[in-house]
């Protein structure tokens, strides 16, 4: 394996991940849906975004913190939630979260996590939030967000653009599964939540069978009333839905399109992101996801109006590479890549980036 060392960028880590992983764990990584055409107009979409930068600004020493919903963030970013980390390496999760605490990011666990949310919560000063499929059954999502609260998460998020699972091609055509031994283990507990038959993709399946289609705003105002801890909506690309959310009490939203893996023709998150940010009113603070590659993407999401971003796949590649020390490593370079970016940008503080740099 590369030493991480040499490992200078998110796609470096990328190609290191894809020699260390099995090719059907690499494709459910990698994949977007269908034509996979929205992963690209993620990236281009931020590319398009044009710096003017200032100059002759002191930029010595830049203060790259932040804080979000009671929770201080070394810098602008946190980690996002992603499904069955014990595929890119058996430490997985834990992994993740020890890196997250070391670093002091964020991390939001997913409830299709290989290790349970409460081992999770284990990892001495990971600040966590929890990340909420609604089950069909209401009492397992009841029970996910009680466990997840009392386990000391610190707020849920929950994800609103995958009512259905988008069709990813490659999943289907490796009949991709779970290996033996790997579970999703938040489930585990409950009766009839083990694996389903499936000729395709078992992911595909177990979304047609257990999860909620028919969920509403009224869900929202459930899930609210189960729980004290703030609860964002993931998967808003539209400013009516942001306002809504707003006005339902919701304590956040988070502009993505699940990383181009469910609907391949909806709006890159870069575009999506001001029509949300108007929709809020600065009543909540707005979080953005999907594509974020380079410190500069950062830039260009606060320029925006977002208070954060989540970065994605890059983590799973840093977990793959090198366990714990891989993701330290990416979340390290997204630091300084984001610091030089602001310096470079002419501002010597996140509170200096604004529309103005557009
Ligand atoms: C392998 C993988 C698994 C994911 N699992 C979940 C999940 O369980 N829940 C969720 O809300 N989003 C999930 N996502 C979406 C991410 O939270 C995030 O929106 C997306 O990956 C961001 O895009 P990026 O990968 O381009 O950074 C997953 C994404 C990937 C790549």
């Amino acid at each position: 394996m590369d030493d991480p060392g040499n490992l200078l960028t998110p796609n470096d880590f990328r190609k290191a991940a894809r020699q260390a992983l099995e090719r059907s764990a690499y494709d459910y990584f990698i994949s977007g849906s269908d034509a996979q055409k929205l992963k690209r107009r993620n990236r281009a979409a931020w590319d398009a975004l044009e710096i003017r930068h200032r100059v002759l600004v002191d930029v010595s020493k830049v203060d790259t913190s932040t804080e979000l919903l009671g929770l201080k963030l070394p810098f602008p970013a946190m980690i996002a939630p992603m499904a069955y980390q014990r595929l890119a390496h058996p430490v997985g999760e834990l992994a993740t979260a020890r890196a997250s605490a070391a670093s002091g990011v964020p991390l939001v666990v997913s409830t299709m996590a290989n290790v349970a949310l409460e081992e999770i919560a284990g990892v001495k000063r990971a600040p966590l939030w929890f990340q909420l499929y609604c089950h069909r059954d209401r009492e397992i999502t009841k029970d996910l967000i009680q466990r997840a609260e009392a386990a000391g998460y610190r707020a849920l998020v929950v994800t609103v653009d995958a009512p259905v699972l988008g069709r990813r091609l490659a999943d289907e055509r490796n009949a991709f599964d779970l290996p033996k031994g790997l579970t999703r283990a938040n489930l585990d507990r409950y009766a009839g939540s083990g694996s389903v038959a499936s000729d395709g993709s078992e992911l595909a399946e177990l979304f047609r069978t257990r999860q909620d289609a028919s969920l509403t705003w009224d869900d929202i105002d459930w899930i609210r009333s189960l729980t004290k801890l703030p609860v964002l909506l993931k998967g808003i690309v539209r400013g009516d839905d942001a306002k809504r959310a707003a006005d339902a009490g919701c304590a956040g939203v988070i502009v993505s399109n699940h990383g181009g893996r469910q609907l391949d023709a909806s709006i890159a998150s870069a575009r999506a992101l001001p029509e949300v940010v108007a929709g809020v009113e600065d009543r909540i603070p707005v979080l953005v996801d999907g594509g974020i590659e380079w410190g500069a993407d950062i830039l260009r999401a606060l320029a925006l109006g977002a208070k954060a971003v989540l970065i994605g796949r890059p983590i799973l590649w840093g977990l793959a590479v090198a366990g714990e020390a891989g993701v330290r490593r990416v979340l390290e370079i997204y630091q300084e890549d984001f610091t030089r970016a602001t310096q470079l940008a002419g501002c010597a503080s996140i509170t200096d980036i604004d529309s103005d740099l557009l």
